[in-house]
């Protein structure tokens, strides 16, 4: 199982649609097996989904219980190859509490329950808060490969810096293997701000971008409405092309 976080410490920059609907492309179009992990409290993978709950157990399962069940905590989606691990606002007190609990590791939970269920996918999409806690260190300490959305605006590369220490911090200390696959333009518009915006990017040595963009498209602000990934919603819109060319560019590189 390879295993992907999706993550950037600024809100709104669309981790969750590229989440949601990487894992959908690769389970639907790929055939891959495929695990969604909601690392969010706001839950709104589990919701795009439909399956936002109270009444079952998820990711703050994972790390506060012991031995946490996982045929239990993972449930299936309405869509073939595709199972998730759903999220609410119970993540909050779980990320409190594994704080106060020293006596066994903080940081390798995910890691320690995911190896567990390792041989029965292929790949593993996490889609992260923006910010940095304990759920999203334990998200990198088991994570194989980082994808960090960028929405090009003037508060575009904020928090970049912050985040490439944690994911060099957690490299040198817990999980060596860890690699930034790239940067992901989202949300581009043809204009000026976004050509220059992704030029610049495209240009700069630091962080690996994506060739891929995904387009703005209306569609996606009404897939969630729908709660359908964006190629069930609408599969000619420039986002589901631009996600279908981006995962064929993830399994490529
Ligand atoms: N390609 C796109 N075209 C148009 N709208 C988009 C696109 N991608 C994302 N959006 C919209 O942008 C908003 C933010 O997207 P999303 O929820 O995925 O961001 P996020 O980074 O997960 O936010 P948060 O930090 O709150 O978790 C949503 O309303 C979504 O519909
Ligand atoms: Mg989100």
């Amino acid at each position: 199982m390879r295993t992907t976080s999706i993550i950037n410490l600024k809100g709104g920059v669309a981790k969750t649609i590229t989440a949601a609907n990487m894992a959908h492309i690769l389970a639907t179009v790929h055939n891959k097996k495929v695990l969604l992990i909601d690392n969010d409290k706001q839950g709104n993978s589990s919701k795009l989904y439909n399956l936002h709950s109270y009444d079952r157990q998820g990711v703050a399962d994972i790390l506060t219980t012991r031995n946490p069940c996982m045929e239990e905590i993972i449930i299936p989606t309405q869509y073939e190859n595709l199972n998730l691990i759903p999220c609410n606002m119970t993540l909050l007190k779980a990320n409190l509490q594994v704080m106060l609990d020293t006596t066994r590791p903080q940081q390798t939970r995910f890691k320690t329950a995911l190896r567990s269920i390792a041989s029965n996918y292929d790949y593993c999409i996490i889609d992260n808060a923006p910010d940095i806690n304990i759920s999203t260190i334990n998200a990198l300490v088991a994570s194989d490969d980082i994808i960090i959305p960028i929405k090009i605006d003037k508060f575009a590369f904020d928090g970049l810096a912050e985040l490439k220490e944690q994911i060099d911090n957690t490299k040198e200390d817990l999980n060596p293997e860890l690699n930034l696959k790239g940067c992901l333009i989202t949300s581009y518009q043809n204009n000026d701000v976004n050509r220059q915006g992704e030029e610049w990017l495209k240009n700069q040595k630091e962080y690996p971008v994506f060739n891929t963009h995904i387009r703005r498209t209306e569609k996606v602000d009404e897939s969630t409405f729908a709660a359908m990934p964006i190629l069930e919603y609408s599969k000619r819109s420039g986002a589901a092309l631009d996600y279908i060319k981006l995962v064929e560019e993830y399994l490529g590189k």
